[in-house]
């Protein structure tokens, strides 16, 4: 299929937008993605034609909700290729679900003196849960480091694996340096083990095909409102057989078989995690998203981004004084930078005077700061309907702003 880049953005409304008279230029897709009319009409259908508690009323709208929330699990299953619907747990975000399995899954399979190995590249969220397992549990985080290209260290992994190992929590992409992990690698090294995996799909499944039964991942989580999808839904892909013996996370409504004050019984999957009323209405938007995304088909996304990759590299490595911190082979469309000795935060405020959206910081990555020893970048960070003219203006107004600081 030709991409057809045109046609893309008239999906999306908010590309029309001006601000401060210019054109948005939207490179802060890492944070969060822009929505396609279908996701912001299937909400408004919700609310006009079909609100209604899920899986709790007999009328009719409540059918309606329960039957379009069920659905919306199908498509995410169907999305990542999981093997059982009763995998696919909705929870707020990447977040929730990386605290769930560190709630759930620690409170079961985690002792004293166990490890958890993470990577130096982690955001924040997957790096603060399994502290406060390990806090709770007397158990170890070990690090696996990084090079100065911003590729995972794989031998240093092999060393840190061992018989303490309990748990491998490894993010898919990064969000700072946009390098894709070996996962797969990272998840076989593991099993021959029988260490379990999570993988942190925040920034991956936007960007590449994830199929959950090839890469045997045991966990993946990732959030709806960076792959075009409304906020507050994610998804908690788990293993049955991990899902299962795993204690429920929070109690209330709807995770219960039973309940009396002598003894309490469980609902069954997915539902024993989905305790509360579910966020159905950001479930339906999210699916929509998803079928958005079949639908261009995310092969050629990739292919788009990584020619947006390409060239915007291109173009900012013509800056003498720009650095670009992230140089894996393996990137997805995601670029940190630093331009000459002006801080991040000023180069941030005048590309936004200028029209351009991106993300300074640290990015919730404090430790891929303290690898490089700088404070944050400026990360310009793409999408699917982004294109190289919104680069040229990005390129154009980095050298606008060096001429200011000269
Ligand atoms: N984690 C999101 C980012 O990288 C917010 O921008």
């Amino acid at each position: 299929m030709s991409y057809d880049i045109n046609k893309i953005r008239q999906e999306f409304p908010i590309l029309n937008r001006k601000v401060y008279g210019k054109p948005l230029v939207y490179f802060d897709n890492g944070a969060t993605t822009q929505k396609p009319n279908s996701v912001i009409s299937s909400i408004n259908k919700v609310y006009k034609d079909i609100n209604s508690n899920i899986h709790r009323g007999v009328h009719f709208l409540s059918a309606q909700s329960t039957d379009a929330y069920e659905n919306a699990r199908r498509v995410v299953k169907e999305f990542i290729n999981a093997e059982h619907i009763h995998e696919i747990v909705f929870t707020s975000g990447t977040t929730a679900s990386i605290n769930l399995v560190a709630f759930s899954f620690g409170e079961k399979y985690i002792s004293e003196g166990d490890e958890i190995i993470v990577s130096s590249m982690e955001h924040h969220s997957n790096i603060v849960p399994w502290q406060m397992l390990c806090e709770r549990k007397n158990a170890k985080l070990k690090v696996i480091p990084f090079n100065e290209k911003g590729d995972l260290l794989i031998e240093e992994f092999k060393i840190l694996l061992s018989e303490k190992t309990k748990l491998v929590a490894i993010n898919h992409v990064s969000n700072t340096l946009g390098t894709i992990n070996p996962v797969k690698e990272i998840i076989n090294l593991a099993h021959k083990k029988n260490i379990p995996v999570l993988i942190d799909g925040a920034q991956a499944v936007q960007h590449i095909t994830v199929n959950i039964q090839e890469l045997d991942a045991d966990f993946y989580a990732f959030s709806g409102h960076k792959i075009y999808g409304p906020t507050g839904i994610g998804v908690l892909y788990g293993k049955e057989k991990y899902l299962n013996t795993m204690p429920p996370y929070m109690g209330g409504g709807d995770m219960i078989k039973t309940v009396s004050f002598e003894k309490t019984t469980y609902n069954d999957l997915p539902f024993k995690f989905e305790a509360g009323t579910a966020n159905y209405t950001g479930a339906i938007g999210l699916a929509e998203a998803l079928n958005f995304v079949s639908s261009i088909g995310i092969s050629n996304i990739r292919a788009h981004e990584k020619a947006l990759l390409d060239y915007g590299t291109m173009k900012l490595s013509e800056i003498e004084s720009l650095i670009i911190y992230g140089n894996s082979n393996n990137k997805t469309g995601a670029i940190s930078f630093l331009l000459d000795n002006i801080h991040h935060s000023d180069v941030g405020m005048i590309l936004d005077k200028m029209g351009v959206a991106v993300r300074t910081g640290n990015h919730c990555t404090q430790p891929v700061m303290d690898k490089f020893n700088i404070t944050g970048t400026v990360r310009a960070s793409f999408a699917m309907y982004n294109t190289k003219q919104e680069i040229d203006i990005l390129f154009e107004s980095l050298n606008k702003i060096l001429e200011m600081f000269s």
